[in-house]
């Protein structure tokens, strides 16, 4: 079977983010299964600017806009801050919009509570309905962050080897389904190529 493109994108652009040990595992989970070719994204990739906003200026950023227009699914890793999504993850969201339709999307959630980003995926499910995603149900809730990774970002908790499975199986499932459906059932949403 064809590989899926899955990529990764982290949310926040915080300078002592710990997220960042969530989703640089996670990416190497997926790089050890065949079916999956990904690519990482971080929020601080994207310098965006103060004075304009969304999709008239995704063409800034060719990378992004064409990763997302190749991709079969999306991961999204994000911090909990005041049990809501980061401003920064927003931004980089909006600069798209057709180009998500009929994808997958799943999230990991990263708190320093107990938890682990519940709060931030559920204000997230709406938001992502808007631009055409479709949510997985299997999410991946780190609590605690700054326990069940090292200061060097190594995974302590091994159970999370076999929850990062499930959550991968149910996107891939997901996202194969929803790429036959893409490839065979016509919408008016869907589109191929850059506009
Ligand atoms: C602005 C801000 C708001 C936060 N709000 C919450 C929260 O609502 N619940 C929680 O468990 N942790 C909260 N935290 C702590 C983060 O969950 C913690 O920093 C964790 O490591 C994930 O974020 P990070 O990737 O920025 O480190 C907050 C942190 C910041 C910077």
């Amino acid at each position: 079977m064809d590989k899926l493109f899955l990529p990764v994108l982290l949310g926040t652009n915080r300078k002592k983010r710990n997220s960042v040990h969530v989703a640089k595992w996670l990416v190497g989970e997926m790089e050890k299964r065949p079916e999956i070719e990904t690519r990482f994204f971080e929020a601080s990739d994207f310098a965006l600017p103060h004075d304009d906003y969304g999709q008239e200026i995704k063409d800034l950023f060719p990378e992004w806009r064409d990763t997302i227009i190749r991709a079969d699914g999306l991961v999204i890793v994000t911090p909990e801050y005041n049990h809501g999504y980061p401003g920064s993850l927003k931004a980089v969201l909006d600069l798209l919009l057709r180009e998500y339709v009929h994808k997958a999307v799943a999230f990991a959630g990263v708190s320093a509570g107990p938890w682990g980003g519940t709060r931030v995926i559920e204000a997230m499910v709406p938001m992502v309905r808007e631009l055409g995603l479709a949510v997985t149900f299997s999410d991946l809730n780190f609590p605690f962050v700054q326990k069940t990774f090292d200061a060097e970002g190594k995974l302590v908790d091994q159970a999370f080897e076999k929850l990062a499975k499930d959550f991968l199986d149910e996107l891939i499932w997901m996202s194969r389904t929803l790429k036959w459906g893409r490839k065979n059932v016509p919408s008016k949403f869907h589109q191929s190529k850059a506009s």
